[in-house]
C-alpha cells in the first residue's frame, strides 16, 4: 500500500502547479520539440503524448532529451506500454481505465501513474489502491461537470482530472469543481495545428486559456 500511495502522490506532485495538460498527437517526430517549446514558452510544462502513432514513443523520447518538459505517455494499457513508456523517458503513464497489474508495474518501474475511473466503484477501487488522483475519461460522454459533481459527495476525498470533451468553453468551469485538480485535452495543440506547423496558433489558444484560468 505504501507504494502505491507514494506512487499515487509521486502524480500528484507534477501536476501540482499545472491545471491544464495539453494532450498531444505527434504524427511527425520533428514537431516534437518546436511543439513542446511553444508550450513550455507559455508555462505550459506538463504534456501527454498519445501513443497512437507510430512515433509516439519516438517524440516521447525527443522531447524528453531535448526540454524540460514532463510527459507523459497514454494511453498505458498494457505491462509492455508501461515499459516502453519509461524506457522513452516518459514522466508518467495514463490510462482511460486501470488493472492492478498495470498498477504494479507502475510503481515496479517507477512510474507515477494516472489510472482513469468513471464509475464510483471503479474510483472506490482505486482509492483502496491508495490512488487519490485519477483521471475522468471519457469526461463529458460520461456525465461531465454534473456527475464530478455528485460523485463529490460521497468520495470527497478523490480528486480528478477530466479529459475528453474538455475544450476552451468548459475547463474553467470543471477546474471550478473542488475535486478536480487539473484537466486535459487536445484544444490547446490540436494535430492539424501540430501538422501544419502553426505554433502561432497553439501559441494563441494557450494565451487565451491562461488569460482565462486569471479570471477565474
Ligand atoms: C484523451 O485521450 O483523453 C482524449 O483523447 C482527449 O480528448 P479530447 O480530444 O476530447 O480533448
Amino acid at each position: 500500500m505504501t507504494a502505491k500511495l507514494n506512487n499515487s502522490t509521486q502524480m500528484a506532485n507534477l501536476v501540482n502547479n499545472t491545471k491544464i495538460i495539453p494532450i498531444i498527437q505527434i504524427n511527425n517526430t520533428r514537431h516534437s520539440v518546436p511543439l513542446a517549446e511553444t508550450l513550455m514558452d507559455e508555462g505550459f510544462n506538463v504534456i501527454e503524448v498519445v501513443l497512437r502513432t507510430p512515433n509516439a514513443l519516438e517524440a516521447v523520447q525527443e522531447i524528453t532529451q531535448n526540454t524540460p518538459c514532463i510527459v507523459g505517455a497514454g494511453s498505458i494499457v498494457s505491462i509492455d506500454d508501461a515499459l516502453k513508456a519509461k524506457e522513452a523517458g516518459a514522466s508518467f503513464g495514463v490510462s482511460p481505465g486501470s488493472t492492478p497489474e498495470l498498477i504494479d508495474a507502475c510503481i515496479e518501474l517507477n512510474l507515477p501513474y494516472l489510472p482513469g475511473a468513471v464509475t464510483a466503484s471503479e474510483m472506490m477501487k482505486l482509492a483502496t489502491q491508495g490512488i487519490a488522483l485519477m483521471k475522468f475519461f471519457p469526461a463529458e460522454p460520461a456525465g461531465g461537470i454534473p456527475y464530478l459533481n455528485s460523485i463529490m459527495g460521497p468520495l470527497p476525498q478523490l480528486r480528478f482530472c477530466p479529459t475528453g470533451g474538455v475544450n476552451e468553453k468548459n475547463f474553467i468551469h470543471y477546474l471550478n469543481l473542488d475535486n478536480v485538480a487539473c484537466v486535459g485535452g487536445s484544444w490547446i495543440a490540436p494535430t492539424n495545428l501540430i501538422d501544419t506547423e502553426n505554433w502561432d496558433e497553439i501559441s494563441a489558444r494557450v494565451k487565451k486559456s491562461k488569460a482565462l484560468l486569471a479570471e477565474n
